[in-house]
């Protein structure tokens, strides 16, 4: 709640004592800000309290806007509507609150809470490089990050990169099979796209390899004795790949073998796993770099994947898990789950025992209140899964953990998989969405005498901003489309249009000679547009608030939006420089100076970048 609000809110409790000798609890006090139809900025209710006053509610209203307007300097009249008294606040109160925080850092930043939270995103898989998914996911877990700070937490970022495992091993056979001694250096591919182009190698020689098994006499074996019913040949070789990999295949078997060596330690797999796993995280690093994105701490799968034993101990011996033979199991019916296995039949970790071991130990590392997973909605029931395990466990943190689930990106073509090679490679949006940029920056021609590193670096701020101001605008849950040339227009609710707005101010502000800054106190004939405009820049504090609580930075770039909006119809609808007064000059030039501070701000919780020029 805004300080005036929690003021009007009072004034309302007090008239009421005053006026009627009643005891109106705060809670009914209800302010709301003024419908647009109506003059003011905010609306008092006062249905509520007909009945402690027995009189009309046209009468209540006029009878506390009188007392409200007498013992509160910040509001200057008042208008009742049915039972809605609407308050005009004081030119004064917004003049001053401008000039206080036109220059003021702390603006939309709370007081320490105490309060640490562990953000985890990103979190990869070293076998192929980043993709679209990722995309949204890093730039969610990046913004989430500084909000809260905002907000006045203490926030660690973290991801853990899953970095063994059969996946990584399928690249490995493939390097080794068929790679000639490929390194980055001497194919000049960046090292997570180089070993991911394995990994497809790898699924590529598998089809292969199953493709031609299939006409063996021993697949007629096998689909004789195992179809089921009705089954076409098609439909059971379909269903039949992931057996074929662990039963039949060749390159599964090697694969599988490559696992083998690696948990046991074995020297030379151990270097070839370490050799490829450095070129993917220096690919990885890269990726981040262009995003602009870091960690406080990286953990990985190699060293955590064993971790769950301890805790796993501890389970079977309070009742919450159980064992039959190596296997050990949750039942988990309770939250419609089922039974979920923890450690398979053959002793081997699994992704849940891993991700047990790897809470604690964040835990006892960082001591967090709350733990946010960034991770995508095909995840849901493995989350749900985890913390009902913790919590079962009385973990002292497992009623913190939350698990902020990501609808999927689609291209406007559809989606593509990664086992085809198809993936939406990262670094090529990337790409795309500056070349998508710089076109429309050569189409305006604004920038062109500037000189070439000049322009690419506007170029590349507003190709990042249009990346990623598309994906944040939508709440976090919803599946949403990544159009990349709508992404850069300028007309649109884009990152590019907030960034024009911002651009537009520095224009003005390097036009205007020094003015003299406290005479925009000294204005008092505030137009509608620039009431509008303050009136947004005052909600700024409560957005990020917002945000913050509800772990969606949309709200934060939809605010972006709407105040760069209202700026362009303020200098539509206003001269600035050539204003009517020296007041009216003078303040429209802070207020604007204070809408360009806000938008970079807003932003810059983004992770975007605001150009001086476009
Ligand atoms: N690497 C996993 C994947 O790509 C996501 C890991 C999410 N984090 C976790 N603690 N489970 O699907």
């Amino acid at each position: 709640m805004s300080e005036l609000t929690k003021k009007i809110q009072e004034g309302v409790v007090r008239a009421a004592a005053e006026l009627y000798g009643a005891e109106l609890p705060a809670k009914q006090a209800v302010i709301q800000p003024t419908r647009k139809d109506f003059e003011g900025d905010f609306t008092a209710v006062m249905f509520p309290l007909t009945r402690l006053a027995r009189k009309k509610p046209e009468q209540i209203g006029e009878e506390v806007g009188q007392w409200l307007v007498s013992h509160l300097d910040e509001i200057d009249r008042y208008n009742v509507v049915k039972g809605f008294l609407n308050l005009v606040v004081a030119d004064s109160y917004w003049t001053t609150f401008v000039q206080q925080h036109v220059a003021d850092a702390s603006f939309g930043r709370f007081p320490a809470t105490g309060q640490k939270v562990m953000v985890e995103y990103s979190s990869p898989n070293t076998n192929k490089p980043l993709h679209l998914g990722h995309i949204r996911n890093i730039l969610l877990g990046w913004s989430i990050s500084r909000i809260l700070e905002a907000a006045g937490h203490e926030v660690i970022k973290t991801q853990i990169i899953n970095d063994r495992g059969i996946a990584i091993c399928r690249s490995m056979v493939a390097w080794k099979r068929w790679g000639n001694g490929a390194t980055p250096e001497s194919t000049g591919k960046k090292g997570d796209h180089l070993v991911g182009d394995f990994y497809v190698l790898f699924s590529k020689k598998f089809e292969e390899e199953y493709a031609a098994w299939q006409q063996t006499e021993e697949a007629e074996r096998v689909f004789a004795e195992r179809h089921k019913e009705g089954q076409t040949r098609e439909e059971f070789f379909k269903a039949f790949k992931n057996r074929y990999f662990n039963e039949f295949s060749e390159l599964g078997a090697e694969a599988r073998e490559m696992l083998r060596r690696w948990e046991a330690g074995d020297e030379e797999t151990l270097r070839l796993w370490r050799m490829m796993n450095d070129w993917v995280l220096e690919g990885f690093e890269e990726t981040y770099r262009k995003l602009g994105v870091s960690f406080d701490k990286t953990y990985f799968e190699s060293d955590t994947w064993q971790l769950g034993k301890e805790i796993i101990e501890e389970g079977l011996a309070k009742g919450v898990l159980h064992k039959d033979g190596k296997r050990v199991w949750v039942d988990l019916s309770n939250i419609g789950l089922g039974e979920k296995t923890i450690i398979k039949s053959d002793g081997t970790s699994t992704y849940t025992s891993q991700d047990l071991g790897t809470a604690r130990m964040r835990y006892e590392e960082f001591g967090f209140h709350k733990m946010i997973y960034v991770v995508g909605d095909e995840q849901i029931s493995h989350f749900q899964g985890l913390f009902e395990i913790l919590r079962r466990l009385g973990e002292p943190y497992a009623e913190g953990l939350y698990h902020l689930a990501y609808g999927m990106v689609d291209l406007p073509t559809g989606r593509m998989k990664s086992r085809e090679g198809t993936v939406v490679d990262a670094d090529d949006l990337i790409e795309e969405v500056i070349a998508e940029a710089r076109k429309h920056a050569e189409e305006r021609g604004e920038i062109a005498e500037l000189p070439r590193e000049a322009q690419d670096d506007i170029v590349r701020k507003i190709g990042m901003a249009a990346l990623k101001f598309f994906i944040i605008k939508v709440n976090p849950r919803k599946r949403m489309t990544f159009d990349p040339s709508e992404s850069v227009d300028m007309q649109g609710q884009t990152g590019p249009y907030v960034q024009n707005a911002y651009v537009r101010i520095q224009s003005v502000l390097r036009k205007a000679d020094a003015c003299d800054a406290d005479r925009a106190t000294a204005y008092s004939a505030l137009q509608e547009g620039e009431r509008e405009l303050v009136k947004q820049l005052y909600q700024y504090p409560e957005i990020i608030e917002t945000a913050a609580r509800e772990y969606d930075p949309s709200h934060v770039a939809n605010y972006a939006y709407n105040l760069a909006r209202a700026f362009h119809k303020f200098y539509h609808d206003y001269p600035i420089l050539k204003a009517e007064s020296e007041e009216a000059r003078a303040f429209r030039l802070e207020l604007s100076r204070m809408v360009a501070r806000v938008l970079a701000d807003a932003m810059d919780l983004l992770g975007i970048e605001m150009p001086d020029r476009m």
